[in-house]
């Protein structure tokens, strides 16, 4: 297994491009699955879970090609309609194909994903879901088994907001006979782009990015062509980055907007923001200040920024409390900090960070992608050397990462293991 050598305190310099959405890419890569034909996604960033997901429409028959950083996949001769287990437990938003298998085929067996590093992450949102629009769905050996003649037009009620759920569910509508109302909807920008993929193959949807999404469903769909978001998770991640290390760096090609409730909770913390050409450029003070924060669904404090910030609070002055609320287990990433030096402790779903002067290099481990998202924010600050092992965490989300970096003038590099 890779892991990554990063030695500490150099103030990072520079400008860096930001890739396409992991979490974009994903939904429009199995919406491919409504139509017949070929498809062209561009913008697509060069990671492990790409990869994943190309493996899984290839073993359903799919052509697929990639070449950075655009995907070709062609949906003509479909025959296996099934997400084994196999591919599912390596990546969890294998269950994206699920809604589409049963929209266009009117049946898919998919594997339970099962629980992760950051919680049980059940999908019984996404099955109550398809039921109401008349599937039949079967649970055996750990498989879902869904059948359904046609899916017709349902009212649709999230007991919670889920990014995926309403992803599936909204490509299961769009062949669906008659109208789907989508209540207490996820907002994410990446449900946006996967909707405007979505009518650009002929869907009829209304109201995405808000929380009653309104879906006509139609007889055929034609294949999509489409370029999607920058990766707000990766800029965010890079913002961090030059608040940690008391740098200087121009984020291109990122979406503000996607951003907003992080980028006020930088601001709070000292990190200065300057308008650039086709990006922003972000100035991190010498030392932040430390704030408070709670995650919340969009567009509230994104979840997927929690580790980051919390290894950014590590060196503020003063104590900052971080509440996670969308994940039952997102601090594994404390224990690897307090191997730093970090002064964290937690209760539940609160962690209460004691600001420290300075973090030590060490061996530190990857358990998830935005804990080792984390590690890498620390070791940049952290004085010395710091080793991340296991490092395909980081590389599920992060392209090319320690390029980026280096051109940063980080002190980085990837060992082969
Ligand atoms: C998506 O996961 C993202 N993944 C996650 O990003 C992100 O952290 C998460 O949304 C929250 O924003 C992709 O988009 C591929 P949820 P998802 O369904 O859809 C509960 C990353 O780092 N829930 O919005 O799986 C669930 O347990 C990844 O890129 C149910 O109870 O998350 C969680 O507590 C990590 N039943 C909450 O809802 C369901 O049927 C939100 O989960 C579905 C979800």
């Amino acid at each position: 297994m890779d892991k990554l050598i990063i030695k500490g305190g150099k103030h990072l310099k520079g400008e860096i491009e930001i890739s396409g959405a992991k979490n974009a890419a994903l939904p429009v890569m199995a919406a491919s699955m409504l139509a017949a034909g070929e498809n062209t996604i561009s913008r697509v960033p060069d990671l492990r879970d790409v990869k994943t997901m190309g493996r899984l429409l290839s073993n359903m028959g799919a052509e697929f090609y990639y070449e950075p950083h655009r995907a070709i996949i062609r949906t003509d001769r479909i025959k296996k309609l099934e997400a084994p287990y196999e591919l599912v437990k390596e990546m969890r938003a294998s269950v994206l194909v699920l809604g589409p298998m049963v929209a266009r085929f009117g049946r898919a067996r998919v594997s339970l994903p099962g629980g992760c590093a950051i919680g049980a992450r059940p999908i019984n949102l996404h099955l109550m879901g398809l039921e109401k629009m008349g599937a039949r769905i079967e649970l055996e050996a750990g498989y879902v088994k869904a059948t359904a003649k046609r899916l017709k037009g349902a009212t649709i009620y999230f007991d919670t907001s889920t990014v995926t759920g309403t992803e599936n569910l909204m490509m299961a509508a769009t062949l669906a006979k008659g109208t789907t109302v989508l209540e207490n909807a996820a907002r994410e920008p990446e449900v946006i782009d996967l909707a405007e993929a979505l009518k650009k193959m002929g869907a009829r949807i209304n109201g995405a990015g808000e929380s009653l999404i309104e879906i006509e469903g139609v007889e055929e769909l034609k294949p999509v062509n489409h370029t999607v978001i920058p990766d707000r998770i990766e800029a965010g991640t890079f913002m961090t980055i030059a608040g940690m290390t008391g740098g200087d760096i121009t984020i291109r090609g990122c979406m503000l907007e996607h951003l907003h409730a992080f980028i006020m909770k930088l601001q709070e913390a000292g990190l200065r923001f300057e308008k650039a050409k086709d990006g922003v450029r972000v100035l991190g003070p010498a030392r932040p200040r430390a704030i408070d924060i709670e995650t919340a669904p969009y567009p509230g404090f994104p979840t997927d920024m929690q580790a980051q910030f919390m290894a950014l609070m590590s060196i503020a002055q003063g104590t900052s409390i971080v509440t996670e609320t969308i994940f039952e287990n997102r601090f594994m990433h404390v224990a690897e900090l307090m191997r730093m030096g970090a002064d964290i402790s937690f209760k539940g779903s609160t962690a209460t960070v004691k600001g420290i002067k300075k973090l030590k290099g060490a061996n530190v481990m990857a358990t998830d992608l935005r804990a080792s998202a984390s590690l890498v924010v620390a070791a940049l600050r952290a004085e010395g050397e710091t080793t991340i092992h296991r490092l395909y965490h980081l590389d599920r989300g992060y392209e090319k990462m320690e390029k980026k970096l280096r051109g940063l003038r980080a002190d980085v590099k990837r060992e082969k293991g």
